[in-house]
């Protein structure tokens, strides 16, 4: 596959929009990250928009989860929920300066679909605010359909392959624009 950075998005579809890009460094993986913060403010308030994270362990989905919460203005420090489950950030704004709850999910060790209901994930996902799921197949039968779906494959010379697929109109509008 020919090397390309993020500078060279490139639109596959454009009914469904898809993205391949190469990250060289976790600097070009922080440089998608800063540009897929700023197009969230395009969409309707409040805003709703759920990320799911597909790839192998150690391909990089925490990276990038972390680079877009920095780039959303979270400051302190970013734990990865894989024990959790879930981590919260509540001092994101929206365009509007009005709070914008931001979840970072990682199901690898999600079993227990009572868990679902219980754990209140069930609100969380009926609700507005930015969703941001690792190992997404690990909670498949209780999972919407996501908005945009990016994988991220880990080459031998150790820069990924991401490929980013809008499933919806809203991730739609948001990759649109990135490309
Ligand atoms: N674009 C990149 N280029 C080079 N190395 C990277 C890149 N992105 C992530 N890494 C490195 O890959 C390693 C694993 O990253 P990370 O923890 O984000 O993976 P993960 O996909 O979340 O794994 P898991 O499935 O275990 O949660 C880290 O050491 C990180 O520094
Ligand atoms: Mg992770």
């Amino acid at each position: 596959m020919v090397k390309e950075t993020n500078k060279n998005l490139k639109t596959v579809n454009t009914e469904q929009t898809e993205i391949q890009l190469v990250w060289l460094s976790e600097q070009d993986t922080q440089y998608f990250a800063e540009r897929l913060s700023k197009q969230l403010s395009l969409l309707a308030e409040p805003v709703n928009l759920f990320i799911e994270l597909h790839g192998d362990l150690g391909s990089g989905k925490t990276t990038l989860v972390r680079y877009l919460l920095q780039a959303l203005g979270v400051t302190g420090r970013i734990k990865s929920p894989t024990y959790a489950i879930v981590e919260s950030y509540d001092e994101v704004r929206d365009a509007s300066l009005k709070p914008l709850p931001v979840w970072h999910f990682d199901f690898y060790r999600f079993k227990d679909p009572l868990e679902w209901e219980e754990a209140g994930f069930r609100d969380i996902f009926a609700g507005p605010g930015i969703k941001l799921v690792e190992w997404p197949e690990m909670a498949e039968s209780e999972l919407p359909l996501a908005d945009i779906a990016i994988l991220i494959i880990a080459n031998s010379d150790n820069s990924r392959t991401a490929t980013v697929l809008a499933k919806t109109p809203s991730g739609n509008k948001v990759l649109s624009a990135l490309s």
